[in-house]
């Protein structure tokens, strides 16, 4: 399962320090022990229902890290010691938002449907579940745990807001094709 991780996410090898990174890659290997998908599966299934283009899970995963990373070093550059980012933070976040979404999905007759962790327990909350096992930091718990809507009510870390914004920024877009 290790390598099918870094086969899915060359992005691993962006974060500096080496324990958070083998942290990271180990959420998403055991996320997907424990999934119904495999991991070849996650470059085909649509990351939203929304529009008919194909656009996949991992596409979409893939780019929400990358624009964290870009917005991150743009800021750097205009904004210097005024803002502090944690880039290593900020990138094992933004690749650990979704992982619980491994959780929310059940094969019926070989077709993907939404299975009862997805009905009852949004991934936000898988989510950090599955990152606690490997103690991942809470600068990190708290990226998966605040980037969708059960973060809007809190206050989100600098890291927090830019994953969030990267997040809907790409997925928002895609409800004006439905
Ligand atoms: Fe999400």
């Amino acid at each position: 399962m290790q390598e099918a991780v870094h086969r899915l996410w060359p992005e691993l090898d962006w974060i500096e320090d080496p324990d958070l990174r083998a942290k990271t890659a180990r959420v998403w290997e055991y996320a997907l022990e424990q999934s119904a998908l495999e991991p070849e599966e996650l470059e085909i299934i649509p990351f939203t229902l929304l529009t008919r283009k194909a656009v996949s899970f991992m596409a979409h995963k893939r780019s929400v890290v990358h624009i964290c990373r870009e917005s991150a070093r743009l800021m750097r550059e205009f904004y210097g010691d005024a803002l502090p980012i944690d880039m290593d933070v900020l990138i094992a976040g933004a690749i650990l938002i979704d992982v619980g979404k491994l959780l929310e999905y059940d094969k019926v007759d070989g077709k993907v449907v939404q299975g009862e962790a997805g009905r009852l327990l949004r991934h936000p909350f898988s989510g950090v579940g599955l990152a606690m096992r490997f103690d991942l930091p809470p600068s990190v718990l708290h990226m998966i745990a605040m980037h969708a809507k059960e973060g809007d009510t809190g206050q989100r870390t600098i890291e927090g807001i830019i994953v969030h914004h990267a997040d809907f920024m790409t997925f928002e877009p895609f409800k004006t094709l439905a």
